[in-house]
């Protein structure tokens, strides 16, 4: 499957979130189709697995950058050190993200503000910081962000897949498992999506293969969004 997805040979990507789910498959699959990697993420363990299991893949071994990207510093030498270590950057790869759960009666502010720091504003900055690097080099950006789409955007809700965001979130098993039996009612084709499955969607729109296609949304989310709310 992966040998006729789009080729990533001598592109240096950089990818948040790189320590578990959707960021870890990214990583992985990134480093099957030749891609240079800087990968970052808080867990220095994981982040370590994840780059072993890159450099299985690849002749390049990976950058590994521990980095809380809410802290403006951390994000500053990540893309510093990337451009500093490989010279240059054409991909980022925004996987960082937090789930906290409650509604409206129940999420304060604090937990509003820890989602929106990293779920938002941290790539927001780190986009910023990396664009002068992907313009240099005729890049990918993901997600396409502008401040103004960003906030109105905000309200979209987005598919489930199975990585550690809703436990890390606070569902203990059996409650995530309830989560995603729900799942087969919310999504079109009757399922949850799998990491690999979004890593394929990113790393095509990374690819050439994806040369006619900018500031487009591509929901990858088991026809999610196609659904009545419920
Ligand atoms: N899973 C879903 O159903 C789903 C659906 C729609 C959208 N998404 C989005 O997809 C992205 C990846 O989520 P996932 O499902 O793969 O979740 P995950 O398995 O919990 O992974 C989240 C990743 O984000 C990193 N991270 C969180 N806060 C960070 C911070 N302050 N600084 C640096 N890194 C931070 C984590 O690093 P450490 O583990 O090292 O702390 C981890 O690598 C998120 O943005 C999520 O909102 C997921």
């Amino acid at each position: 499957m992966t040998a006729s997805l789009g080729n990533l040979a001598g592109k240096v990507a950089l990818i948040t979130g790189a320590s578990s789910g959707i960021g870890a498959a990214t990583a992985v699959l990134f480093s099957k189709l030749g891609a240079t990697l800087a990968l970052t993420g808080r867990k220095q363990d994981n982040l370590d697995r994840v780059g072993n299991l890159c450099s299985e893949n690849s002749k390049t071994k990976p950058l590994l950058l521990q980095a809380d990207l809410v802290i403006e510093d951390d994000a500053k030498k990540v893309v510093e050190s990337t451009v500093q270590h490989f010279g240059k950057l054409h991909i980022l790869v925004n996987c960082a993200g937090i789930l906290e759960l409650g509604n409206i009666e129940n999420t304060s502010l604090e937990q509003y503000d820890r989602m929106f720091n990293i779920n938002v504003r941290a790539i927001y900055h780190l986009t910023m910081l990396a664009v002068p690097h992907i313009v240099q080099t005729k890049g990918n950006i993901f997600p396409n962000v502008l401040a103004y789409n960003m906030s109105k955007s905000a309200v979209d809700h987005p598919g489930v897949t199975v990585t550690e965001l809703q436990k890390r979130g606070g569902l203990d098993e059996e409650a995530y498992a309830k989560f995603l039996e729900r799942t087969k009612e919310t999504h079109a084709l009757g399922r949850a999506g799998q990491p690999e499955e979004v890593a394929r969607a990113i790393a095509f729109l990374a690819s050439d293969d994806a040369s006619f296609i900018t500031g487009a949304s591509l929901p990858v989310d088991g026809g999610r969004h196609a659904m009545c709310p419920r």
